[in-house]
């Protein structure tokens, strides 16, 4: 685990986040429980803000709720200046309800539903990344009956594919996201977009790839993406802003690099060297610029905390222990192959001695939450303490097997707090109807 000083161990051997004792919280709040680390996201909101101000200037951060969402995360992202990164209806009316200024969200998919434009709309959705022909076509239209010219970017592909530790520059145009550079997709897009009354077209998207830690893919996204607003400032169109997406890889387990917030921020202030190099070197106008980091502001600053129950070893090859949750609040093992660290929350100064796998409970033999992880010989009742489960294991939660999904509590400066509370039986089957055929 990549400790750092809102986590740490206390005189009582547990783990302790944001000052509040791990053994407490199953106390108070039972488990399986996500523990969201409200400290952490802000000073890596912050010092990500902090980076773009100073390195470059006119510019922002937008949070990528994709990868948590709820109405406290929304909130925070206000409070905290940022911009927000939006992919659907549910996302946009919960950051709305919360009072989100909605100027300051990015409206990106690659099939955004005309119920979902609607919505953008009328709550004031400042940008729209646009993403296919036909959405230059519908949202022109769905603009002009309400008297709206809307200010949209074009995502576009840069054919740069960065991958955990590596990247490629391909010339691959197969991908449900963008518009290629290299086909001409792009241009067209653009054009088709000038052509249009009801829409302002402003600059470029681009995104390539998530769990990057090879930085120089981004430096490369930079010169491929600025090469292009050359081409463009050739035949005349104005390019007043690029967003570099996100991406930015973080601690997981084994070597994964252990970054501290700074060295985050070297993510940040690549980009924005990169670019203003680009823009000098290059004679274009300096773009207002912009990124969405999901992963790096909430991944390690959720912790999941289960309770061990049956045990079952398999002498001679395996000894599974057994959680009370499972790929319902983590699929990412199941559908990536995904691997955590994991510590006994309530014996986390022991030392491990022996290895073992932690399964969940749901019917499927890959429910499988951590293969082959050394711990201290775990009882049943012990704590499991799976940490960087804050990005994309709440928000790719599931019902699976009518179990629940976990509460979300916040913790800070020893309190904790909801900010998702508790799902019931009633609640699984609030939608449920006996079946009643009318003609
Ligand atoms: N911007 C765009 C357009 C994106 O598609 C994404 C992520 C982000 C920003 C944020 O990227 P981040 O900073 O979080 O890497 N479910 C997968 C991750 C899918 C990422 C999708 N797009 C996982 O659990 O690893």
């Amino acid at each position: 685990m990549n400790y750092r000083d809102t986590m740490n161990v206390n005189k009582k051997g547990h783990l302790q986040i944001g000052g509040v004792d791990a053994v407490d919280l199953v106390n108070k709040y039972g488990t399986p429980l996500y523990v969201m680390d409200e400290s952490y996201i802000r000073s890596v909101c912050r010092a990500f803000r902090e980076t773009v101000e100073k390195t470059y200037g006119e510019g922002g951060v937008a949070y990528a709720s994709k990868a948590f969402s709820c109405k406290a995360i929304y909130e925070i992202a206000m409070q905290e200046n940022m911009y927000i990164d939006v992919v659907s209806g549910g996302e946009i009316y919960t950051a709305n309800s919360v009072g989100f200024d909605m100027k300051k969200a990015y409206f990106h998919g690659n099939n955004k539903l005309i119920s979902e434009i609607k919505l953008a709309l009328n709550v004031g959705v400042g940008t729209f990344v646009v993403d296919s022909f036909d959405e230059i076509d519908l949202l022109d239209s769905v603009c002009a009956e309400n008297g709206i010219v809307q200010k949209v970017l074009i995502r576009v592909n840069p054919g740069v594919e960065a991958h955990t530790h590596s990247f490629i520059q391909t010339a691959k145009v197969d991908s449900k996201f963008g518009f290629g550079v290299k086909n001409g997709y792009a241009d067209e897009a653009i054009d088709k977009i000038l052509g249009k009354n009801n829409l302002r077209f402003a600059g470029l998207h681009c995104h390539i790839g998530s769990q990057i830690f090879d930085k120089q893919a981004f430096a490369l996204a930079v010169d491929v993406v600025t090469d292009y607003v050359v081409r463009l400032k050739e035949r005349g169109v104005v390019v007043d802003e690029l967003n570099f997406g996100g991406g930015f890889g973080v601690y997981y387990s084994g070597d994964d690099p252990k970054y501290d917030v700074k060295e985050y921020c070297d993510y940040v202030a690549l980009l924005t060297s990169s670019l203003k190099n680009a823009v000098e070197k290059k004679g274009i106008k300096k773009p207002f610029f912009m990124i969405e980091p999901g992963r790096s502001i909430v991944g390690e600053a959720g912790v999941t905390l289960y309770s061990v129950g049956a045990i079952k070893e398999i002498k001679g090859i395996r000894k599974y222990l057994a959680i009370d949750g499972g790929m319902t609040d983590n699929i990412r093992p199941a559908l990536y192959d995904a691997k955590y660290d994991a510590v006994l929350a309530n014996r986390a100064n022991e030392k491990a001695t022996e290895v073992v796998s932690v399964a969940g409970k749901c019917c499927e033999s890959g429910d499988i939450i951590l293969k082959d992880i050394a711990l201290p010989a775990a009882k049943r009742g012990d704590i499991v303490a799976v940490f960087t489960t804050g990005a994309y294991n709440y928000s790719m939660s599931s019902n699976y097997n009518r179990n629940f999904v976990p509460p979300v509590v916040f913790v800070k400066d020893g309190k904790s707090a909801y900010a998702v509370k508790p799902q019931t039986y009633e609640d699984l089957v609030r939608n449920d109807v006996s079946l009643e055929y009318k003609d």
